[in-house]
């Protein structure tokens, strides 16, 4: 398909997955992980993407994310094709577009809250600005940690650093967010605080989120579920109840390999 100069770049997928198929190994032993896969990531939305173990759920979110490499098919991420820049133009191109959230928090240990949460700009090589510096201010307040700000991660509970790695996602307005299970190791409080929180940076600052998760309740939040089962795509809803969610996924989790 091709884009015309007349069209809004509002519009544009901020991800474009096209045909895009991904085999471990070789030989007998390969394992397709993604098969054949298409689908747009839409600014300002907030995509929960959901299946079985072992789906391809990960590996979508790693190869979208320009982590890990297709085997074929494009991956157009920002307006730029992966396969045709180098490791370091990839590297550079995520560290400006995209913000990780993992279901591990994957804080750095020795750095304070407030370190943490500026990480992406010194990895960035640049120093915060004024308006960022208002921002994190506010996130870190909106988040309730501002009494916080100067602990390490291990003297946090599991919910409060899950919060300190969105304000580091958020922090940097990025094009968008990859979150893979982030309320995995949550209490339900905890969960719920966490996607509030997504729900509402989708919906408040247009800030683009891609949820990887088993859980129908959270993935209840998101505006849009993408179902994958086996490597391919075989669901893509608008907003659904957990309920609703749950009907959707037992037609895919019998039969599952
Ligand atoms: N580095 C790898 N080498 C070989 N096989 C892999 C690798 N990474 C993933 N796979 C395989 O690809 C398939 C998809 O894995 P993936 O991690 O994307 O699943 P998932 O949907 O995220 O599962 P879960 O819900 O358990 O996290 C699985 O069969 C997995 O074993
Ligand atoms: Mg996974």
């Amino acid at each position: 398909m091709t884009s015309t100069p007349l069209q809004d770049n509002a519009s544009q997928p901020v991800v474009s997955l096209r045909r895009v198929t991904r085999a471990y190994g070789d030989g007998h032993g390969t394992v397709v992980a993604l098969d054949d896969v298409t689908v747009d990531i839409r600014r300002g939305e907030f995509t929960a993407i959901m299946g079985p173990s072992g789906s391809g759920k990960s590996t979508l979110m790693n190869v979208a994310a320009g982590l890990d490499d297709a085997t074929s098919g494009d991956v157009v991420l920002g307006g730029a094709t992966l396969s045709q820049l180098d490791d370091n133009a990839r590297t550079t191109l995520r560290r400006s577009q995209v913000g990780f959230v993992f279901q591990a928090f994957n804080l750095v240990p020795t750095l304070s809250v407030a370190e943490n949460i500026r990480l992406p700009f010194e990895l960035a090589g640049r120093r915060v600005d004024a308006a960022e510096r208002q921002w994190i201010d506010h996130l870190v307040r909106t988040l309730g940690l501002a009494d916080r700000v100067g602990h390490r991660p291990s003297e946090l509970s599991g919910g409060q650093q899950q919060r300190v790695a969105i304000a580091r996602a958020l922090a940097s307005r990025p094009a968008v967010i990859f979150a893979d299970e982030p309320t995995g190791n949550l209490d339900s409080r905890s969960s719920r605080e966490v996607l509030t929180l997504l729900r509402t940076a989708a919906r408040e600052y247009g800030q683009t989120i891609a949820m990887v998760s088993h859980d129908p309740v959270a993935a209840s939040y998101a505006d849009r579920i993408l179902v994958i089962a086996d490597g391919r795509l075989v669901a893509d809803h608008g907003a659904l109840s957990p309920q609703q969610i749950s009907d959707l996924l037992i037609g895919f989790e019998v039969g599952a390999a």
